[in-house]
């Protein structure tokens, strides 16, 4: 099978488990189910998702027991996008080429759409059928609320909005981008490995280097294709980041510097599997799509 190929298999699982979990309808509001299906289902790449199945297939795991982790984490991305591209936070029009939630629907109905998505998270896994047993659902919930709350990814995304209009050295901007965008790459990769039940601490340690080092890597190509590719390639804003005085990896470093960095964080990621065999071909596939995708 090739990476296009796994990449699609997964997405289209993914798709099957969030049409299950996301209601088509409701009494009480049909505006916030919409908007909440608006933001899932608009063309996103699932890339975390894919890594929580490939991580599951790593270590020995299978693909049915990782669906639930795969759909939490993609609910949570779509709730991270939607506030981000709120007024008060990044102001974007655009989002995976269509109208940002808050343009299609209003600010408040995209407010609590996000909200929604991230408690739906949540009941994913503390609902997911029996195949999960009690210690792992407990882990995966622990996992997932930590990467995404104060010590992840709000704070991430709390040290980007204090950061516009400063330029920060390379330890700062790592801080921020480890934790806005790396944290939850980082959960996902952790979470499929989980699912096992039985995986070994050193493994665990092993694709934690690998997920620090692709999740860098994603943000810093993301800060890339904000400055070289186009607003319709992307699906959202080109130079969003320049006109928001937002420091980058490309603002720190210039474009050459932050794709020598993307290249070698890709080395670093593809080198922590060493021990992993055949089992990690996909991970290790996914580590260079990271730094070589173009939206
Ligand atoms: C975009 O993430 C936001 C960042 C964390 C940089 P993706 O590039 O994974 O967005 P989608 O889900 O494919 O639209
Ligand atoms: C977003 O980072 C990170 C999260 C949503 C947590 P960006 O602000 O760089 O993402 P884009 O460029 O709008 O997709
Ligand atoms: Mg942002
Ligand atoms: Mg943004
Ligand atoms: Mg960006």
């Amino acid at each position: 099978m090739t990476l296009l190929e796994y990449i699609k298999g997964c997405q289209n699982r993914v798709d099957e488990q969030l049409r299950e979990v996301l209601p088509a309808t409701s009494q009480v509001s049909q505006t916030l189910v919409e908007a909440m299906s608006y933001s899932v289902f608009n063309g996103g790449k699932r890339i975390r998702p894919i890594l929580v199945y490939a991580a599951a297939e790593a270590v020995g795991g299978h693909q049915n027991f990782a669906d639930p982790a795969a759909c939490a984490v993609e609910l949570i991305h779509a709730y991270s996008l939607v506030h981000d591209d709120l007024p008060a936070m990044d102001d974007d029009d655009l989002r995976r080429g269509k109208p940002t939630c808050h343009k299609a629907f209003d600010e408040a109905t995209a407010i609590l759409a996000g909200d929604a998505l991230q408690t739906l998270a949540f009941e994913v896994l503390a609902t997911a059928g029996q195949d999960i047993s009690d210690s792992v659902r407990l882990k995966l919930v622990t996992e997932l609320a930590q990467a995404s709350g104060h010590s992840g990814m709000c704070g991430g995304q709390s040290m980007d909005l204090n950061s516009v209009g400063s330029a920060l050295d390379q330890e700062q901007l790592q801080l921020m981008h480890s934790h806005k965008t790396g944290a939850l790459i980082r959960a996902s990769v952790i979470m499929g490995a989980l699912t096992l039940g039985s995986v070994q601490t050193q493994e665990l340690e092993n694709l934690t280097r690998y997920a620090d080092a692709i999740g860098l890597a994603f943000q810093v190509q993301d800060d890339i294709l904000d400055v070289i590719s186009d607003t319709e390639t992307l699906g959202k804003q080109q130079g969003a980041d320049l006109a928001l005085d937002k420091p980058t990896y490309v603002s720190l470093m210039g474009l050459d510097g932050a794709r020598e960095l993307a290249a070698s964080l890709c080395q670093q990621a593809i080198q922590s599997l060493e021990g992993f065999g055949d089992r990690a071909t996909v991970l290790r596939q996914m580590a260079e799509y990271v730094i070589q995708r173009s939206h």
